[in-house]
């Protein structure tokens, strides 16, 4: 089902945890609502569940407004974190239990096709202390999508896991939504779930949809400083407009000039104005200022020196001190490490201009560098 909210929103006493939002999720979507803590999400969560009655705005299911309908007359389930189940009852009861509250005596074949989808079939008479973390995950999944929801609501239901069995139920959500087909909204604070399980990730901020998008249109494409250090890492650094109009716009960024596609510029910026250019750590390659020779021509390049090298096995991360910005983060895959690129060695950084991308610094370029990056003064 298509959900859709118009205008809705949320105050509690004069505190508004939900400004007034619009929002679709298509049928059939796997939909993200991805924030910082306090944001909104649960909240926005449970007006489409019915828990909490929105301070106005509507809601529509397929066009039809369900605002005023009681949670159980929904065609929607929730998960939530502490998916509590029922501890003196087994797995096959526990999924069971929904179905023969609403007085359904044959049950057996739903709860077995259910255990079945979440390959739990082996383990249906174990009590939930028997089972694992995971596996207690999917006996709640099981439990909501028995009653056969249209829609069905997912607050943080990973939290309580450690990382590798997060990774291995996002494959396996991701899954089982392809195979029921119905809309999956899903509420997280982590970027990496939120983009490696969704189709549609709406990213928010205090109260409010910052930018909605597909997960590589937003990490590729942010528009605000804040989705661009949320999602992943961004180096920001402030810069004056010194040529613009044709394809390729120019800035100067602490005297370097740079270059990026006038597309990736944001609107309506000239000559003459401010501007945060950015560029991801991945996209940059580090050499040792001896070979800057070597540096292909048309690439944006600053110089700078290795303040810190972290080896994580699978990469190197660099923080380089350079004129434009005292720690831009550099990630090499640890391929072919050049042993010279260690703390104190003098570098050229440089990418393509390509991935470089422009956007408003706003009023304070200082506070917007950091926003949503965990460290900004809030
Ligand atoms: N019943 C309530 N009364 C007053 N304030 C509330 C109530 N419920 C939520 N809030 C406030 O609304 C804001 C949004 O809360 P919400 O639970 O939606 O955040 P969230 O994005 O889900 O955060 P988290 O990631 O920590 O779960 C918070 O500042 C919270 O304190
Ligand atoms: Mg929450």
């Amino acid at each position: 089902m298509t959900i859709q909210l118009t205008g809705v929103s949320k105050t509690f006493g004069d505190f508004t945890a939900v400004h007034p939002l619009d929002l679709t999720i298509p049928e059939g979507s796997f939909f993200a609502l991805l924030g910082a803590s306090g944001c909104g999400k649960t909240t926005t969560l449970r007006m489409i569940a019915g828990l909490e009655d929105p301070s106005a705005g509507h809601i529509l299911l397929d066009g039809t407004d369900i605002t005023a309908l009681p949670p159980h007359r929904r065609p929607v389930n929730t998960v939530f974190q502490n998916y509590a189940l029922f501890p003196h009852l087994d797995v096959h009861d526990n999924v069971a239990f929904g179905l023969r509250r609403r007085g359904m005596k044959q049950v057996k074949n739903q709860v077995a096709e259910m255990l079945e989808l979440v390959e739990l079939g082996h383990l249906a008479r174990r009590r939930p202390h028997q089972l694992s973390g995971g596996q207690q995950q999917r006996v709640a999944l099981a439990r909501a999508l028995v009653n056969k929801p249209q829609v069905l609501l997912l607050d943080e239901p990973l939290g309580a896991l450690d990382l590798k069995l997060r990774r291995q139920m996002q494959l396996e959500l991701k899954r089982i939504q392809t195979e029921v087909g119905i809309t999956f909204v899903h509420v997280t604070h982590d970027q990496e779930e939120a983009m490696a399980m969704a189709d549609t990730v709406a990213v928010m901020r205090a109260g409010r949809v910052e930018q909605l998008g597909a997960p590589a249109e937003l990490y590729e494409h942010p528009r605000t400083a804040f989705v661009a250090n949320f999602l992943g890492t961004s180096n920001l650094v402030e810069a004056e407009v010194t040529a613009a109009g044709g394809g390729e716009a120019e800035v100067k960024a602490a005297g370097s000039p740079l270059r990026l596609p006038s597309a990736r510029m944001p609107e309506g910026t000239g000559a003459g104005d401010g501007v945060l250019v950015g560029v991801r750590p991945e996209k940059i390659s580090l050499t040792p200022a001896d070979d800057a020779g070597g540096v292909p021509a048309g690439r944006n390049r600053l110089t700078g020196r290795i303040t810190e090298a972290s080896y994580l096995g699978v990469s190197v991360q660099y923080l380089v001190e350079t004129p434009a910005c005292p720690g831009f983060a550099v990630y090499e895959q640890n391929v072919e490490r050049d042993p010279r690129l260690v703390a104190g060695a003098e570098v050229v950084l440089h990418w393509n201009p390509a991935h470089t991308f422009g956007l408003q610094p706003g009023r304070d370029p200082g506070r917007e560098i950091a926003a949503g990056t965990g460290e900004e003064a809030l």
